[in-house]
């Protein structure tokens, strides 16, 4: 089998010794896929197959370095002009904004030559791909793609290897079929083109069949009902083990010297536009304002990391983000109450430590593929704690009964979902609590890889 997506499982750093350190990559592919993998037999042991992200990667490619435990690591060592145009234009300032639903129309986007130079370097890159996996594939060798930074591989692919069965799969929403013809025709059709080449997965039911509306649109009748959808959960034993470490024990006793008996608000993201951040400390600040009880009763913990900074968009949304932070605790805090704590480092154990320890769990994003961590805190909570949770994350469709609804655009609704997760009687917390525990890991990674390997078998149906 061979695993294709644009972030590979570990990345390289050089070490004062001259040699490699390997950290794990981040996000839900590779948390959901890397320990599966690692764990194959050697007959079974899969190629993945990621771009080099970085001077660290890419030196370890040259240095024949970059390897991973358990797992054939190719790194392509791409054009780094190329690179850039293809993950900071295409993939993420059109790609990711389209399909999130964060365009600001009058405005963007703005298709201009510019605009057509990193197109091509987005084809350019998906070709090198393509190539890559041809010339690597045994006959009739699975290939599973990830994503849609890597949405061209499949119809390249079909093109160079038709002996090899290859599966698509986006881990992002997909955008319906008015906002599909934001994109240049010739995008547009390129796009679906690939994808409805053959099976299409999904985390759920609506961004299939928003993908399947979107191909039809563009292609005309018939295309795109080869898409599925198939959600996956967290690992639990990685999970569990990462809570185990030393490293989680530490960051919780950090938690409760914070907190003493204070109930917790939390909240882990990468710092994006889509993690719908500022909304939420503007619901907390009218939280505070509307119930006065609790003031100094309650700690918003918002463990939040930087993402993608090469993009403007994505600084300006950090200064936003530090900003409604700040203006909380100017209004709130007292002498012996901060009542916003933003943590900023970048450590899955501290985040383990949040999800272990949170009364609410605070997931508002104005869009998601599925959002791992709606699973991984019921997975793992101690408390009985609530989740609080945005209808448009794809984990709602499966964790919805058991949350407390939040609509991402509407501070009153969200602020009253938070009250009502703080004063949620004990019996009723645990029922919610126990539901969700089991909903949260009911959905394996062994399970998703195994959706998409059946896929990969025969025609899809959706
Ligand atoms: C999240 C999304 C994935 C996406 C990844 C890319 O994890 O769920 O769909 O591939 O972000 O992140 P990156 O940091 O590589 O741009």
């Amino acid at each position: 089998m061979i695993v294709v997506s644009h972030r590979g499982p570990y990345s390289f750093t050089r070490n004062p010794d001259g040699g490699f350190d390997a950290r794990r990559g981040a996000g839900g592919v590779v948390s959901a896929l890397s320990p599966l993998l690692a764990r194959l037999g050697d007959d079974e042991r899969a190629l993945w197959v990621a771009a080099a992200i970085g001077d660290g990667d890419r030196a370890a490619v040259r240095a024949g370095a970059a390897s991973a435990p358990g797992i054939d690591l190719a790194l392509l060592d791409l054009d780094e002009v190329q690179h850039r145009l293809h993950y900071d234009v295409v993939s993420n300032s059109v790609l990711w904004f389209l399909h999130h639903g964060l365009f600001d129309l009058p405005r963007r986007p703005r298709f201009d030559a510019r605009a057509r130079e990193a197109w091509d370097a987005y084809v350019a890159v998906n070709a090198g791909f393509a190539e890559c996996i041809a010339e690597r594939a045994r006959p009739g060798e699975v290939v599973l793609v990830q994503d849609y930074q890597l949405a061209l591989v499949p119809g390249m692919l079909r093109e160079r290897r038709p002996d090899v069965p290859v599966v698509h799969f986006t881990h992002t929403p997909f955008c319906g079929p008015s906002s599909i013809r934001v994109l240049p025709d010739h995008m547009a059709q390129a796009l679906c083109r690939s994808m409805a080449s053959g099976p299409a997965g999904f985390h759920t039911r609506r961004w299939a069949a928003a993908f399947a509306a979107s191909a039809r649109e563009v292609l005309g009748p018939g295309a795109g009902d080869t898409t599925f959808a198939a959600s996956f959960g967290p690992d639990l034993d990685d999970l569990r083990a990462t809570a185990a470490s030393a490293e989680t024990a530490a960051a919780t006793a950090d938690l409760d010297d914070l907190l003493g008996d204070r109930l917790m608000i939390f909240r882990t993201d990468r710092i994006e536009p889509s993690k719908n951040i500022v909304r939420g400390f503007a619901a907390y600040d009218l939280l505070l304002e509307e119930h006065p009880e609790w003031r100094g009763r309650v700690v918003f913990v918002a463990s939040i990391y930087p993402s993608r900074q090469g993009l403007a968009e994505y600084l300006a949304y950090a200064n936003e983000v530090d900003r409604a932070a700040a203006r909380v605790n100017e209004r709130w805090s007292t002498g012996d109450w901060q009542p916003v704590v933003v943590d900023a480092e970048d450590a899955f154990a501290r985040s383990v430590a949040g999800l272990l320890r949170y009364d609410a769990l605070l997931v508002n994003p104005i869009k998601d593929g599925l959002n791992l961590v709606a699973k991984e805190g019921p997975a793992l909570n101690r408390r009985g704690g609530v989740l609080c949770l945005s209808r448009e994350a794809g984990a709602y469709d499966e964790m919805g009964d058991g949350a407390l609804a939040v609509h991402p655009y509407d501070l009153v609704q969200t602020a009253g979902a938070l009250h009502e997760a703080l004063s949620m009687p004990a019996g009723e917390r645990d029922r919610r609590a126990a539901l969700l525990a089991e909903r949260a890991v009911a959905r394996t990674p062994a399970m998703w890889l195994d959706d998409q390997l059946a896929r990969a078998g025969g025609p899809a149906g959706a």
